[in-house]
């Protein structure tokens, strides 16, 4: 199979989280689809607040949808339970690079990492 039509290593699909607290509904992604296939780098940008973190924690593995998919090369997050999910993620250390970092519109060059600015 072409790289251009092998399963992706981490795809996520009509992906939607709302926090739900009380009678508070906050509804923070909406149809989301990602694929992110081998040596891909990619970026997520976004101003504050628009749902970069609650994005990569799904991505990660690290909280659960409201719908949606995230797969892991081509298996749902959802089929595994914690640990499964805890050992994928040593093993892909795919979480380990859905960090989030913010970037600096002051100091767009900094290194400094994660940026609190
Ligand atoms: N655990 C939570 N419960 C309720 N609302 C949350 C929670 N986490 C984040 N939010 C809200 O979701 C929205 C997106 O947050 P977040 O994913 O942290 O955005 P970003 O990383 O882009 O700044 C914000 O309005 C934030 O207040
Ligand atoms: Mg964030």
């Amino acid at each position: 199979m072409s790289e251009a039509g092998a399963v992706p290593v981490l795809a996520c699909n009509a992906l939607a989280k709302t926090y739900v607290s009380g009678p508070l509904t906050v509804p923070v992604l909406s149809g989301v689809d990602l694929a992110v296939r081998g040596g891909e780098r990619i970026a997520i940008v976004g101003k504050s607040g628009s749902g970069k973190s609650t994005l990569l924690h799904l991505l990660g593995g690290l909280d659960v949808p409201s719908s949606g998919s995230v797969k892991l090369h081509g298996r749902d997050l959802s089929t595994m339970d914690e640990a499964e999910r805890g050992r994928a993620r040593a093993m892909n250390r795919w979480a380990s690079s859905t960090s989030s970092t913010t970037c600096c519109p002051s100091s767009p060059r900094s290194r400094t990492w994660p940026c609190r600015c």
